[in-house]
């Protein structure tokens, strides 16, 4: 091939190459002008046939049209890319002044919030976690926790029945009775039992017929009423606030003897007062008291040997005297509003 036909291959290319729109046509170009079949390639081949003093002349005037076509074609393929991106940016045009599209997220219920708060205070003094289950026999409800059969006891805490000796439980004390059980009779035993209770009460703003109690049981060598107090007080204290007093009065429950109910001073008259406090000064938050002799014996213990203390809260209860929260229903309704409320302990 003579030098002006390579240099018109050349032109032919280069001109082919301008004009190409998309990658495909370089594609055709390339193999057009410089694959193995490509006149290009051939007028390589034919170099043989010239004389050695023109070979090597005319060897490098072939590879010079051959990377001149080389890089033009590099080029269009940047410039392709470059559109091509500049077009992608173009259509999907992000207007970034716009407000952002929120991902809801989720709170923890203010009633697991009060619950974790009460586990770390007793995990701290050495209490472990224990859980029971929500259907109770007859038995562990109210048997072993010394409330016979047709106890007047029984009427202030009503159940649904499942069969005459299955029923919601009516409180977390159950737990004691079981734990009891379980335990081998030279073990101390500290724990905490939150969870789900039942009673046939009529639903107002303090009352609900599902809500939450915790239940606490100490049992141990020479566990006395003062354990029991000091525990308590450190429990308010801590839940809230050191300002805050506490006082025990007599009260009843089959399970303990001698039985009291706490009460804390009140946060809003800090003890002088007010609507809240019913002008007492006070507001009743757990019941508490020694464990009967008569629970022990259930449980396979022996009174004349250990001691011990329980209470039992309820967290619904705890939880609006803390923040304030004036009916119960809030808790089950399930508002947005409310539960996503942040409460002093979240
Ligand atoms: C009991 O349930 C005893 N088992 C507590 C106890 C345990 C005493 C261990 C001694 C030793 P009481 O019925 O008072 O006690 O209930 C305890 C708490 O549960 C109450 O102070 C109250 O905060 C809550 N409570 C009771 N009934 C309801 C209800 N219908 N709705 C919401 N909270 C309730």
């Amino acid at each position: 091939m003579m030098k002006k036909e390579l240099e018109k291959l050349k032109n032919e290319a280069l001109h082919a190459i301008e004009q190409a729109i998309n990658s495909k046509e370089t594609e055709e170009i390339r193999i057009k002008f410089l694959s193995k079949k490509s006149e290009l390639t051939q007028s390589m081949k034919q170099l043989g046939s010239l004389s050695k003093e023109e070979r090597p002349a005319m060897g490098q005037f072939i590879n010079s049209i051959k990377s001149s076509i080389i890089t033009a074609l590099k080029e269009k393929q940047t410039e392709l890319e470059q559109n091509q991106l500049n077009q992608q940016l173009l259509e999907e045009d992000i207007d970034v002044t716009l407000p952002s599209v929120s991902i809801p997220v989720g709170s923890r219920h203010p009633l697991d919030v009060t619950v974790e708060t009460i586990e770390d205070i007793f995990i701290g003094l050495g209490f472990q976690i224990k859980e029971g289950p929500e259907i109770e026999t007859d038995y562990y409800n109210f048997e072993a926790l010394n409330i016979p059969k047709h106890h007047p006891a029984r009427d202030m805490q009503d159940s649904f029945y499942f069969t005459d000796d299955l029923l919601l439980r009516t409180h977390t004390s159950p737990v004691q009775a079981r734990t009891l059980e379980q335990t081998e009779k030279n073990e101390a035993i500290r724990i905490l039992c939150p969870g789900k209770v039942y009673r046939r009460d009529e639903d107002d703003a303090t009352h609900s017929h599902q809500f939450m109690q915790i239940e606490g049981l100490v049992v141990d060598k020479n566990i006395t009423l003062s354990d029991l107090k000091g525990t308590l007080e450190y429990f308010i204290k801590s839940y809230f606030g050191s300002e805050r007093d506490i006082r025990l009065r007599p009260s009843f429950f089959p399970f303990t003897e001698p039985s009291v109910e706490v009460d804390v001073s009140c946060g809003l008259c800090q003890g002088k007062g007010c609507r809240t406090c019913k002008q007492t000064g006070w507001i009743e938050v757990l019941g508490a008291g020694m464990i009967h002799p008569n629970v022990l014996k259930a449980g396979g213990f022996d009174p004349n040997e250990v001691s011990g203390f329980a209470f039992g809260m309820g967290v619904e209860r705890l939880t609006m005297l803390k923040e304030g929260i004036e009916d119960i229903r809030h808790f089950y309704t399930n508002d947005i509003r409310f539960l996503t409320q942040r409460l002093s302990e979240m």
